[in-house]
Protein backbone atom coordinates (compact mmCIF):
# COMPACT_ATOMS: atom_id res chain seq x y z
CA UNK A 1 0.00 0.00 0.00
CA UNK A 2 2.75 2.37 0.75
CA UNK A 3 5.74 3.91 -1.43
CA UNK A 4 9.43 3.25 -0.66
CA UNK A 5 9.78 6.42 0.45
CA UNK A 6 6.98 6.27 2.56
CA UNK A 7 8.15 3.18 4.58
CA UNK A 8 12.12 4.56 4.72
CA UNK A 9 11.15 7.32 6.69
CA UNK A 10 8.99 6.07 9.26
CA UNK A 11 10.77 8.29 11.75
CA UNK A 12 12.02 5.30 14.05
CA UNK A 13 13.70 7.30 16.58
CA UNK A 14 17.13 6.32 17.29
CA UNK A 15 18.97 4.52 20.62
CA UNK A 16 19.76 8.30 22.10
CA UNK A 17 16.68 9.32 21.59
CA UNK A 18 14.70 5.98 23.14
CA UNK A 19 17.42 6.97 26.03
CA UNK A 20 15.97 10.61 26.18
CA UNK A 21 12.59 9.60 26.35
CA UNK A 22 13.08 6.80 28.87
CA UNK A 23 14.93 9.33 31.10
CA UNK A 24 12.50 11.63 30.85
CA UNK A 25 9.85 9.50 32.42
CA UNK A 26 11.39 9.14 35.38
CA UNK A 27 12.24 12.54 36.86
CA UNK A 28 13.31 16.46 36.00
CA UNK A 29 13.30 17.06 32.36
CA UNK A 30 16.59 16.47 30.25
CA UNK A 31 17.92 19.88 29.28
CA UNK A 32 17.86 19.86 25.84
CA UNK A 33 20.87 21.67 24.19
CA UNK A 34 20.88 20.87 20.59
CA UNK A 35 17.25 22.08 19.85
CA UNK A 36 17.57 24.59 17.08
CA UNK A 37 14.46 25.93 18.49
CA UNK A 38 15.20 29.42 19.44
CA UNK A 39 12.33 30.63 21.22
CA UNK A 40 13.14 27.34 23.36
CA UNK A 41 16.36 29.28 24.42
CA UNK A 42 15.00 32.31 25.92
CA UNK A 43 14.81 34.69 21.96
CA UNK A 44 11.33 36.02 21.59
CA UNK A 45 10.67 38.47 18.90
CA UNK A 46 8.99 41.66 21.51
CA UNK A 47 5.17 40.10 21.53
CA UNK A 48 3.82 43.14 21.76
CA UNK A 49 5.82 44.94 18.31
CA UNK A 50 4.74 41.63 16.59
CA UNK A 51 1.03 42.77 17.27
CA UNK A 52 1.32 45.68 16.37
CA UNK A 53 2.69 44.64 13.45
CA UNK A 54 0.02 42.10 12.49
CA UNK A 55 -2.86 44.24 13.14
CA UNK A 56 -1.45 46.73 10.89
CA UNK A 57 -0.74 43.38 7.79
CA UNK A 58 -3.93 41.93 8.44
CA UNK A 59 -5.98 46.07 7.43
CA UNK A 60 -4.81 45.33 3.36
CA UNK A 61 -6.21 41.19 3.52
CA UNK A 62 -10.17 41.28 2.97
CA UNK A 63 -9.73 39.82 -1.05
CA UNK A 64 -7.53 37.23 -1.12
CA UNK A 65 -5.25 37.93 -4.29
CA UNK A 66 -1.99 35.80 -4.65
CA UNK A 67 0.91 36.22 -6.54
CA UNK A 68 2.90 32.94 -7.22
CA UNK A 69 5.86 34.77 -6.47
CA UNK A 70 4.23 36.58 -3.26
CA UNK A 71 3.55 40.13 -2.51
CA UNK A 72 5.16 42.97 -4.03
CA UNK A 73 5.74 44.49 -1.10
CA UNK A 74 7.33 41.46 0.79
CA UNK A 75 9.92 40.72 -2.48
CA UNK A 76 10.91 44.57 -2.14
CA UNK A 77 11.42 44.32 1.72
CA UNK A 78 13.38 41.36 1.16
CA UNK A 79 15.39 43.40 -1.40
CA UNK A 80 16.19 46.20 0.51
CA UNK A 81 17.46 43.72 2.92
CA UNK A 82 20.27 42.77 0.46
CA UNK A 83 20.49 45.92 -0.81
CA UNK A 84 21.33 47.62 2.50
CA UNK A 85 23.93 44.51 3.14
CA UNK A 86 25.63 45.60 -0.05
CA UNK A 87 24.23 43.61 -2.46
CA UNK A 88 21.88 44.18 -5.52
CA UNK A 89 19.20 41.14 -5.57
CA UNK A 90 15.86 43.04 -7.28
CA UNK A 91 12.62 42.28 -5.99
CA UNK A 92 11.69 40.68 -9.50
CA UNK A 93 14.27 37.95 -8.58
CA UNK A 94 13.09 37.04 -5.42
CA UNK A 95 10.31 34.45 -4.49
CA UNK A 96 8.98 34.14 -0.85
CA UNK A 97 8.50 30.09 0.13
CA UNK A 98 7.57 29.34 3.74
CA UNK A 99 10.78 28.64 5.36
CA UNK A 100 13.81 27.51 3.87
CA UNK A 101 13.53 23.87 3.88
CA UNK A 102 10.66 23.99 1.77
CA UNK A 103 12.69 26.05 -0.48
CA UNK A 104 15.40 23.28 -0.53
CA UNK A 105 12.83 21.19 -2.33
CA UNK A 106 12.20 23.91 -4.69
CA UNK A 107 15.33 24.06 -5.17
CA UNK A 108 16.19 19.82 -5.88
CA UNK A 109 12.92 19.59 -8.04
CA UNK A 110 14.31 23.07 -10.00
CA UNK A 111 17.45 21.68 -10.63
CA UNK A 112 17.96 17.88 -10.87
CA UNK A 113 15.69 14.81 -12.02
CA UNK A 114 15.04 11.88 -9.82
CA UNK A 115 18.70 10.16 -9.26
CA UNK A 116 20.85 13.47 -10.14
CA UNK A 117 23.14 14.73 -7.67
CA UNK A 118 23.96 17.52 -5.54
CA UNK A 119 26.97 17.92 -3.48
CA UNK A 120 26.20 18.82 0.25
CA UNK A 121 28.50 19.64 3.09
CA UNK A 122 30.12 16.91 5.32
CA UNK A 123 28.98 17.10 8.16
CA UNK A 124 26.01 18.55 7.70
CA UNK A 125 22.49 19.01 9.37
CA UNK A 126 20.79 15.83 8.90
CA UNK A 127 17.90 17.41 7.67
CA UNK A 128 18.74 17.40 4.09
CA UNK A 129 18.73 13.52 3.74
CA UNK A 130 14.96 14.10 4.10
CA UNK A 131 14.37 16.56 2.13
CA UNK A 132 16.73 14.93 -0.87
CA UNK A 133 15.13 11.82 -0.11
CA UNK A 134 11.52 13.23 -0.63
CA UNK A 135 12.42 15.03 -3.92
CA UNK A 136 13.81 12.03 -5.51
CA UNK A 137 17.60 13.15 -5.64
CA UNK A 138 21.42 12.07 -4.45
CA UNK A 139 23.42 13.99 -2.19
CA UNK A 140 26.80 13.32 -2.58
CA UNK A 141 29.35 14.95 0.22
CA UNK A 142 31.73 16.99 -0.30
CA UNK A 143 34.34 17.59 3.29
CA UNK A 144 35.30 19.77 5.44
CA UNK A 145 38.23 19.77 7.24
CA UNK A 146 38.59 20.14 10.54
CA UNK A 147 41.96 20.29 10.72
CA UNK A 148 41.99 23.43 8.26
CA UNK A 149 39.01 25.09 10.48
CA UNK A 150 36.59 23.32 8.47
CA UNK A 151 37.27 24.71 5.52
CA UNK A 152 35.59 23.17 2.12
CA UNK A 153 37.79 21.24 0.54
CA UNK A 154 37.90 22.19 -2.89
CA UNK A 155 39.57 19.74 -4.70
CA UNK A 156 37.17 16.98 -2.52
CA UNK A 157 34.71 18.96 -4.08
CA UNK A 158 34.88 19.36 -7.69
CA UNK A 159 36.86 15.78 -7.51
CA UNK A 160 33.52 14.32 -6.65
CA UNK A 161 31.55 16.02 -9.45
CA UNK A 162 30.34 13.39 -11.70
CA UNK A 163 27.90 13.92 -14.58
CA UNK A 164 24.45 13.64 -12.44
CA UNK A 165 25.69 16.48 -10.62
CA UNK A 166 23.41 19.79 -11.25
CA UNK A 167 24.16 21.71 -7.64
CA UNK A 168 26.49 22.53 -5.00
CA UNK A 169 25.03 23.08 -1.34
CA UNK A 170 26.73 25.76 0.87
CA UNK A 171 25.32 26.79 4.14
CA UNK A 172 27.53 29.65 5.23
CA UNK A 173 27.16 30.11 8.26
CA UNK A 174 27.44 26.18 8.72
CA UNK A 175 25.40 24.12 11.13
CA UNK A 176 27.12 22.67 13.07
CA UNK A 177 30.69 23.56 12.87
CA UNK A 178 29.98 27.28 12.50
CA UNK A 179 32.05 27.54 9.31
CA UNK A 180 31.77 30.78 7.40
CA UNK A 181 33.29 30.59 3.66
CA UNK A 182 35.36 33.13 2.69
CA UNK A 183 35.27 35.29 -0.05
CA UNK A 184 38.02 33.44 -1.20
CA UNK A 185 36.86 30.32 -0.81
CA UNK A 186 33.25 31.34 -2.80
CA UNK A 187 35.35 32.80 -5.50
CA UNK A 188 36.68 29.40 -6.19
CA UNK A 189 33.51 27.40 -5.99
CA UNK A 190 32.35 29.98 -8.04
CA UNK A 191 34.86 29.40 -10.68
CA UNK A 192 34.33 25.35 -10.17
CA UNK A 193 30.31 25.75 -10.59
CA UNK A 194 31.21 27.73 -13.92
CA UNK A 195 33.31 24.73 -15.11
CA UNK A 196 31.70 22.97 -14.57
CA UNK A 197 27.77 24.68 -14.93
CA UNK A 198 26.82 23.95 -11.60
CA UNK A 199 24.11 26.13 -9.84
CA UNK A 200 25.19 27.57 -6.11
CA UNK A 201 22.29 27.07 -3.68
CA UNK A 202 23.23 29.39 -1.34
CA UNK A 203 21.74 28.68 2.87
CA UNK A 204 22.20 31.83 4.69
CA UNK A 205 19.69 30.71 7.61
CA UNK A 206 22.47 32.13 9.86
CA UNK A 207 23.46 35.03 8.11
CA UNK A 208 22.91 37.49 11.18
CA UNK A 209 24.60 35.24 13.80
CA UNK A 210 28.08 36.41 12.97
CA UNK A 211 30.55 36.18 15.74
CA UNK A 212 33.76 38.26 15.49
CA UNK A 213 37.21 36.83 15.40
CA UNK A 214 39.05 36.27 18.21
CA UNK A 215 40.43 39.91 19.90
CA UNK A 216 37.84 41.71 17.39
CA UNK A 217 34.46 43.28 18.31
CA UNK A 218 32.66 43.02 15.53
CA UNK A 219 32.26 40.28 12.83
CA UNK A 220 33.01 40.42 9.08
CA UNK A 221 30.06 40.87 6.95
CA UNK A 222 29.20 37.97 5.27
CA UNK A 223 30.27 36.96 2.30
CA UNK A 224 27.98 35.80 -0.49
CA UNK A 225 27.90 33.49 -3.45
CA UNK A 226 25.32 35.81 -4.81
CA UNK A 227 27.99 38.53 -5.27
CA UNK A 228 30.48 35.85 -7.35
CA UNK A 229 30.64 35.27 -10.50
CA UNK A 230 28.76 31.57 -10.40
CA UNK A 231 26.61 30.56 -13.49
CA UNK A 232 23.12 30.72 -11.36
CA UNK A 233 22.94 31.24 -7.33
CA UNK A 234 19.86 30.60 -5.27
CA UNK A 235 20.24 32.36 -2.05
CA UNK A 236 17.62 30.97 0.86
CA UNK A 237 17.14 32.86 4.05
CA UNK A 238 13.89 33.63 6.18
CA UNK A 239 12.33 35.21 9.53
CA UNK A 240 13.51 31.70 11.83
CA UNK A 241 16.48 32.83 12.78
CA UNK A 242 16.87 35.95 11.46
CA UNK A 243 14.26 37.71 13.79
CA UNK A 244 13.65 34.35 16.26
CA UNK A 245 10.20 33.69 14.13
CA UNK A 246 10.21 30.31 13.32
CA UNK A 247 6.48 29.96 13.69
CA UNK A 248 6.16 32.65 10.78
CA UNK A 249 6.94 30.35 8.00
CA UNK A 250 8.63 32.88 6.11
CA UNK A 251 11.56 32.42 4.12
CA UNK A 252 12.49 33.52 0.69
CA UNK A 253 14.84 32.47 -2.58
CA UNK A 254 17.08 35.47 -4.44
CA UNK A 255 18.04 34.25 -7.71
CA UNK A 256 20.79 35.62 -9.15
CA UNK A 257 23.90 34.81 -12.30
CA UNK A 258 23.45 34.39 -15.81
CA UNK A 259 20.22 36.62 -17.09
CA UNK A 260 18.80 33.58 -19.41
CA UNK A 261 19.66 31.27 -16.68
CA UNK A 262 17.64 33.13 -14.19
CA UNK A 263 14.95 33.80 -16.28
CA UNK A 264 14.64 30.35 -16.85
CA UNK A 265 14.49 29.18 -12.97
CA UNK A 266 12.34 32.01 -12.20
CA UNK A 267 9.78 30.76 -14.87
CA UNK A 268 9.96 26.86 -13.50
CA UNK A 269 9.44 28.03 -9.77
CA UNK A 270 6.25 30.29 -10.77
CA UNK A 271 4.36 27.15 -11.45
CA UNK A 272 6.48 25.46 -8.56
CA UNK A 273 5.24 27.80 -5.96
CA UNK A 274 1.79 28.38 -8.00
CA UNK A 275 0.60 24.96 -7.93
CA UNK A 276 0.82 25.16 -3.80
CA UNK A 277 0.47 28.73 -3.09
CA UNK A 278 2.01 27.78 0.58
CA UNK A 279 2.55 31.13 1.98
CA UNK A 280 0.47 32.33 4.01
CA UNK A 281 -0.76 35.73 3.16
CA UNK A 282 -0.90 37.60 7.03
CA UNK A 283 2.60 36.67 7.17
CA UNK A 284 3.58 38.52 3.94
CA UNK A 285 2.02 41.25 4.66
CA UNK A 286 3.85 41.43 7.74
CA UNK A 287 6.79 41.00 6.51
CA UNK A 288 7.84 45.02 5.55
CA UNK A 289 7.01 45.54 9.28
CA UNK A 290 9.17 42.90 10.57
CA UNK A 291 12.19 43.71 8.49
CA UNK A 292 11.47 47.54 9.54
CA UNK A 293 10.27 47.60 13.12
CA UNK A 294 12.25 44.49 14.07
CA UNK A 295 15.76 46.00 12.78
CA UNK A 296 16.74 46.70 16.91
CA UNK A 297 15.19 43.46 17.58
CA UNK A 298 18.05 41.83 14.76
CA UNK A 299 20.58 44.05 16.07
CA UNK A 300 19.72 42.65 19.66
CA UNK A 301 19.67 39.24 18.98
CA UNK A 302 23.02 39.11 17.09
CA UNK A 303 24.64 40.79 20.57
CA UNK A 304 22.71 38.17 22.41
CA UNK A 305 24.08 35.17 20.23
CA UNK A 306 28.17 36.79 20.27
CA UNK A 307 27.34 37.15 24.09
CA UNK A 308 26.56 33.50 25.06
CA UNK A 309 29.42 32.62 22.28
CA UNK A 310 32.26 34.60 24.51
CA UNK A 311 30.31 33.19 27.53
CA UNK A 312 30.51 29.89 26.29
CA UNK A 313 34.22 30.16 25.43
CA UNK A 314 34.89 30.91 28.98
CA UNK A 315 32.95 28.21 30.28
CA UNK A 316 34.97 26.04 27.94
CA UNK A 317 38.52 27.56 28.89
CA UNK A 318 39.14 25.05 31.94
CA UNK A 319 38.08 22.25 29.92
CA UNK A 320 41.05 22.17 27.50
CA UNK A 321 42.77 18.80 28.61
CA UNK A 322 39.59 17.32 27.45
CA UNK A 323 38.30 18.42 24.65
CA UNK A 324 39.73 21.25 21.90
CA UNK A 325 37.00 22.57 18.92
CA UNK A 326 37.37 24.82 16.07
CA UNK A 327 35.92 28.52 17.14
CA UNK A 328 32.74 28.61 15.14
CA UNK A 329 32.39 32.10 13.07
CA UNK A 330 28.61 32.08 12.91
CA UNK A 331 26.08 29.79 13.61
CA UNK A 332 24.23 28.38 16.99
CA UNK A 333 26.17 25.35 17.38
CA UNK A 334 29.68 24.36 18.13
CA UNK A 335 31.81 20.72 17.54
CA UNK A 336 33.54 19.58 20.59
CA UNK A 337 36.72 17.19 19.76
CA UNK A 338 36.86 14.72 22.55
CA UNK A 339 40.13 13.95 23.73
CA UNK A 340 40.03 10.51 25.43
CA UNK A 341 36.20 9.88 25.24
CA UNK A 342 33.41 7.95 23.33
CA UNK A 343 31.02 10.58 21.61
CA UNK A 344 28.58 7.76 21.71
CA UNK A 345 28.72 6.43 25.24
CA UNK A 346 29.58 10.23 26.69
CA UNK A 347 26.38 11.86 25.07
CA UNK A 348 24.49 8.35 26.89
CA UNK A 349 26.14 9.02 29.97
CA UNK A 350 25.23 12.74 30.20
CA UNK A 351 21.68 11.69 29.49
CA UNK A 352 21.65 9.10 32.18
CA UNK A 353 23.89 10.79 34.59
CA UNK A 354 23.07 14.86 34.05
CA UNK A 355 19.87 14.97 32.40
CA UNK A 356 21.57 16.81 29.55
CA UNK A 357 20.99 16.38 25.55
CA UNK A 358 23.93 16.79 23.12
CA UNK A 359 24.35 15.37 19.89
CA UNK A 360 27.47 12.65 18.97
CA UNK A 361 29.04 14.09 15.89
CA UNK A 362 27.90 11.09 13.98
CA UNK A 363 24.58 12.63 13.80
CA UNK A 364 26.52 15.21 11.43
CA UNK A 365 28.39 12.51 9.69
CA UNK A 366 31.85 14.01 11.48
CA UNK A 367 34.62 11.77 12.79
CA UNK A 368 34.14 10.16 15.79
CA UNK A 369 35.08 11.84 18.82
CA UNK A 370 32.65 14.70 18.75
CA UNK A 371 29.53 16.46 21.23
CA UNK A 372 27.87 18.89 19.39
CA UNK A 373 25.46 21.37 21.69
CA UNK A 374 23.77 24.96 20.81
CA UNK A 375 25.40 27.71 22.92
CA UNK A 376 22.64 30.05 21.86
CA UNK A 377 20.92 29.34 25.20
CA UNK A 378 20.19 31.19 28.49
CA UNK A 379 23.06 32.69 30.34
CA UNK A 380 21.57 30.41 33.17
CA UNK A 381 21.63 27.19 31.19
CA UNK A 382 25.37 27.38 30.03
CA UNK A 383 26.20 28.48 33.45
CA UNK A 384 25.06 25.63 34.44
CA UNK A 385 25.58 23.00 31.96
CA UNK A 386 29.08 23.12 30.58
CA UNK A 387 30.66 21.92 33.40
CA UNK A 388 28.11 19.05 33.86
CA UNK A 389 29.16 17.97 30.39
CA UNK A 390 32.67 16.87 32.13
CA UNK A 391 31.79 16.07 35.52
CA UNK A 392 33.33 12.78 36.31
CA UNK A 393 30.22 10.73 35.73
CA UNK A 394 29.73 11.06 32.52
CA UNK A 395 33.22 9.32 31.00
C1 LIG B 1 21.41 25.14 8.03
C2 LIG B 1 19.90 25.18 8.09
N1 LIG B 1 19.21 25.46 6.97
C3 LIG B 1 17.86 25.51 6.99
C4 LIG B 1 17.13 25.30 8.13
C5 LIG B 1 15.63 25.37 8.09
O1 LIG B 1 15.24 26.70 8.15
P1 LIG B 1 13.69 27.14 8.14
O2 LIG B 1 13.27 27.24 9.55
O3 LIG B 1 13.72 28.47 7.44
O4 LIG B 1 12.95 26.12 7.35
C6 LIG B 1 17.81 25.01 9.31
C7 LIG B 1 17.08 24.77 10.56
O5 LIG B 1 17.61 24.67 11.63
C8 LIG B 1 19.24 24.94 9.30
O6 LIG B 1 19.93 24.65 10.41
Amino acid sequence: MFSTIALEIRGESNALYRTRDEVQASGPPVVDLVSGNINECGYIFPRNLLEEILVEAAHGLAVYRPDSFGQAAAREAVADFYLKSGCALPPDSILITPGTSLAYWYCFRLLADPGDEILCPRPSYPLFDYIALLAGVNLVPYRMREEENWNIDLAHLEASISTRTRAVALISPHNPTGHVASAEEITALAEIARRHDLAIISDEVFSEALLPARRSLNPEPLPRPAASDAPLVLTLNGFSKMFALPGMKFGWMAVSGDRDKVSQALRSLEIISDTFLPVSEIAQAAAPGIFQLGNAVKFELGNRIRNSWRRTEALLAPWSGRCSYVRPQGGFYVALKLHDLDEERTAEDLLRTQRLLVHPGWFYDMDPHHLVFCFVQKPEVLEECIPRLFAPAAG
